[in-house]
């Protein structure tokens, strides 16, 4: 159990969730199973990946959207209640041995990448793109750590007017960007990450994905999240990924989770 040391609204559909736990350190990209405070109308955990984890203080936090009923009822939980907490669970990002970090979030895909960009190693030159619908919807950038931030807004309100793929176009069209030295982080909506995909394969780079599925365990039990892998057969999201190496990924098939 974890107990709720925190659940703020930060950004127009954001909110962050704090909570007190004993659960060993996560690897960003790594995602956890939350427990609702109504268990008989919730049965399932939803997942979530880790946004931020102190190990000094034991706290770990989700940045979420509220995207239906069990989310919203997350959003309404009070500091000091307990909630079921698994994980950390599945395989987080891998770091490249390139030198040039490019992390691409659209919309709450950011939240995973946050953590990432703030495990960075040192010498590594992280550009982190961002993209949301207004400049309300952007998650908070203070917890992002990055040579450079670049932002998208559909409405222009903040950064560059467009999406996360336009500013993507951008920044790589820039005569200094080193696509010898880049590897490709991304997290958000399936068009961004198989556009993210096409593009590592045109330009021979490393790119990896934090992919969605629908899930029922987490633990790799109720095969809910298989996904069709590139060579045939499938996968479990929460097992093999939910971060994967693109190129293991049959693009055809993926898609959003409705
Ligand atoms: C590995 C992983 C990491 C995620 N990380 C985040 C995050 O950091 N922040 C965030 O806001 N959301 C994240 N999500 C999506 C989040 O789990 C869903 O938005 C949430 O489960 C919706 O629950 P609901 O009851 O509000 O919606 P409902 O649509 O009522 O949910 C019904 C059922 O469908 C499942 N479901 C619905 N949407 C999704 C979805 N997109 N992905 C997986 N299952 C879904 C629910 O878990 C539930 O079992 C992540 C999903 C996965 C698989
Ligand atoms: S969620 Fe049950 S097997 Fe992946």
């Amino acid at each position: 159990m974890a107990e709720v040391s925190a659940n703020r609204q930060v950004s127009s559909s954001g909110f962050l969730l704090t909570m007190a736990t004993e659960v060993p350190s996560p690897d960003p990209g790594q995602f956890v199973m939350v427990g609702l405070p109504e268990p008989g109308a919730f049965f399932l955990r939803r997942p979530f990946s880790v946004f931020d984890f102190q190990a000094r203080r034991k706290r770990l936090s989700v940045y979420y959207s509220v995207a239906g009923p069990g989310t919203e009822v997350l959003s309404r939980v009070r500091p000091g209640e307990k909630l079921s907490l698994l994980g950390p669970l599945g395989r987080g990002f891998p770091e490249s041995p390139r030198r040039l970090h490019v992390m691409v979030g659209g919309g709450r895909g950011g939240a995973p990448l946050a953590f990432l960009s703030r495990r960075a190693r040192k010498g590594k030159r992280v550009l982190f793109l961002v993209g949301a619908r207004t400049e309300e919807h952007v998650l908070p950038l203070e917890r992002i750590r990055a040579s450079k931030i670049f932002v998208a807004t559909e409405d222009g309100s903040l950064g560059m007017r467009g999406t996360v793929l336009d500013l993507l176009e951008n920044v790589v069209s820039s005569p200094d960007f080193d696509w010898a030295e880049a590897a490709l982080y991304g997290c958000g909506p399936s068009a961004l990450l198989r556009k993210l995909h096409a593009m590592a394969v045109k330009r021979r780079v490393p790119c990896f994905v934090s992919l969605e599925a629908r899930m029922g365990c987490g633990l790799g039990a109720c095969q809910g999240c298989a996904v069709r892998k590139s060579s045939g057969g499938f996968f479990l999201v929460c097992k093999e990924g939910p971060v994967v190496d693109s190129l293991s990924v049959d693009w055809q098939s993926y898609s959003e989770v409705r």
